[in-house]
């Protein structure tokens, strides 16, 4: 090596482009609260899900963005600017779908208010640390989601278009982003055991007991009482064979394992094969 060469070590991993799209769907199709496979708890559970992105997916940015001085690498600051309008425009789709959610008969806004009261709680007493590690934990739990999305097609084929659209337009972009919190917390702070720890909690406790929760809400305060069959595709979706649990296990658990990358798990190809099929609802690209 020229002694002159200077060796720039980057702290961003991103293996992707992390791309500010744009992109409009007609939400119109979504017309029925069980719009999902005929099943109102189904439904019930991806409005929930829905619900918890505009604030959720605004306190990630916050919380990443707390740290931005505090970036020493110029690939790294891009990234996180990217990965904020990513998360931006997602959050503005999820709004609007919300409000056609609201139009079947659910009130995504109540969902909205106990989750404003929680974030608010949590900018009041947590730490930036600890705010940032929690939307590392997020992103990994995103990611997996994003990815069965995108593996899985099939557990969204009963769905409207526009939302199988949006569900896999985001799918897109949380895999390309899904390093990013990740690397500032490597980069920033850099306590791995401790963030592990942080992770096991929200994903084995937290999450599932949170989403359990706010479908139950959504059901009660529409007044619809869930029937058996209901309750088995529910059961099905998570835990069945090619369930989101069932089959994303490995996937899950990997954030546990010392040394762990997002992109230690490799799903740049899957993701190509998608930008291709989603292309023309993409109304500008800018990479
Ligand atoms: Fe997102
Ligand atoms: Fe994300």
């Amino acid at each position: 090596m020229n002694a002159n060469t200077k060796l720039t070590i980057s702290h961003s991993n991103s293996k992707l482009p992390i791309e500010r799209r744009r992109v409009k769907f007609d939400y119109a199709d979504i017309d029925r609260e069980d719009f999902h496979s005929d099943n109102t708890v189904l439904s019930a559970y991806w409005v929930g899900l829905s619900a918890t992105f505009p604030l959720g997916e605004a306190e990630f940015i916050r919380s990443v963005k707390l740290f931005e001085d505090q970036i020493e690498d110029e690939k790294l600051s891009v990234d996180v600017k990217d990965f904020a309008v990513q998360e931006a425009h997602h959050s503005l789709q999820h709004k609007l779908v919300n409000a056609q959610f609201d139009k079947c008969g659910y009130s995504t806004k109540k969902v909205e208010n106990l989750i404003e009261k929680k974030i608010f709680e949590r900018i009041e007493s947590w730490t930036p640390e600890k705010r940032l590690m929690r939307t590392v934990a997020a992103e990994h739990f995103t990611a997996v989601m994003a990815h069965y999305a995108l593996v899985e097609p099939a557990a969204l084929a009963q769905v409207p278009e526009s939302l199988r659209n949006l569900l896999q337009y985001h799918a897109i972009e949380e895999v390309e982003h899904k390093s990013v919190a990740f690397d500032v917390y490597q980069h920033c702070v850099g306590d791995m055991a401790k963030l592990r720890r942080h992770y096991a909690h929200f994903a084995f406790i937290e999450f599932p007991f949170n989403m359990w929760l706010i479908t139950r809400f959504l059901l009660k305060d529409m007044g619809h009482k869930a029937t058996w069959e209901e309750r088995k595709g529910m059961w099905r979706f998570l835990f069945g064979k090619t369930g989101m649990v069932s089959s994303m296990r490995t996937y899950y658990m990997m954030f546990l394992k010392k040394g762990f990358h997002p992109w230690q798990h490799d799903d740049s190809e899957l993701v190509s094969t998608w930008k291709e099929k989603l292309e023309p609802h993409f109304l500008n690209t800018h990479g």
